[in-house]
């Protein structure tokens, strides 16, 4: 099926490694040029440079942070001389480790983290991207957010309310820009394999059968079973899907909706 992203250009952050990257090499194996944008300088060079020989596509690479301000903006300027972005993809980084129970979630440090990571990060990348997109008539934006936004999962506080957080964001952005002709739209995953990420961050076997135990598939979600439900939201087929997050977790939430 062509997904109708031949030529568009897509912007996805936190995307030098992990779901981020994986998102923009599906994205551009359908034809779209993309921006990347992360901290790592030589991360973002080398990524650009794996797809730019194995898409055919353009790839351009921003160094910089999501919590950082005058990098976004600095952004926002690179998408403005490349003439604005049709999709944002928009992936933030972590929430701060380890993980802990509710209750010791009492340091304001890390919430002021979490909140700078995962929610103001999207508003300020919105801030300079929606704008360029307005007058096109043709928009996706996609954001990834977390299961645990819909079934909250232990110790994960502070994704939970700030993904939650995201979700309402993305759902007034979805009503605002729908005359526009720009949806709108989540991603929850959950039980996704980050076997690419290395040491203690990447989970240990223990933690990887418990995990898989909690959804009725029995195994993790690969990127590519991620990435492939970014593409659809992102394509011309899914012009009618506003408003709406899509679980990517194997069945693990239990509600009907
Ligand atoms: N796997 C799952 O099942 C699952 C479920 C729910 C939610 N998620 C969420 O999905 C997101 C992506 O997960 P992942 O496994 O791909 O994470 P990851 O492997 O840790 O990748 C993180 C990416 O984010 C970039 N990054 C980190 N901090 C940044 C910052 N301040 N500014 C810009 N870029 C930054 C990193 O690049 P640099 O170091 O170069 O900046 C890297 O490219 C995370 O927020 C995770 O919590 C995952």
């Amino acid at each position: 099926m062509d997904l109708g992203i031949r030529g568009k250009l897509a912007l996805v952050t936190a995307s030098s490694g992990g779901m981020g990257r994986n998102i923009a090499h599906t994205l551009a194996g359908e034809g779209a040029d993309v921006v990347l944008f992360a901290r790592s300088g030589d991360k973002l060079r080398e990524v650009c440079g794996e797809i730019e020989s194995r898409h055919g596509v353009r790839a351009t690479g921003v160094a910089g942070s999501m919590t950082e301000h005058a990098d976004i903006r600095r952004l926002g300027e690179t998408l403005q001389a490349l003439g604005g972005p049709d999709i944002v993809v928009l992936v933030s980084p972590r929430p701060p480790n380890p993980l802990r129970e509710t209750l010791q979630e009492n340091e304001q440090t890390r919430w002021d983290d979490a909140y700078r990571n995962q929610l103001w990060s999207v508003v300020e990348v919105v801030n300079v991207a929606v704008p360029l997109m307005l007058g096109r008539g043709w928009g996706r934006i996609v954001a990834i957010t977390s299961a645990s936004a819909k079934q909250p999962m232990a110790v994960h506080a502070l994704s939970t309310v700030f993904r939650a957080g995201v979700t309402a964001y993305m759902k007034g952005l979805a009503n605002e820009l729908a005359v526009r002709g720009i949806t709108v739209n989540c991603v929850a995953p959950a039980l996704i394999d980050t076997s690419h990420r290395q040491g203690a961050a990447a989970y240990s076997e223990a933690q990887a059968a418990r995990r898989k135990s909690l959804t009725p598939m029995g195994r993790m979600g690969t990127q590519e079973e991620l990435c492939g439900v970014v593409a659809f939201l992102a394509s011309r087929q899914a012009g009618f899907v506003t408003g709406a997050t899509i679980a990517v977790d194997g069945g693990m939430v239990g509600s009907l909706f």
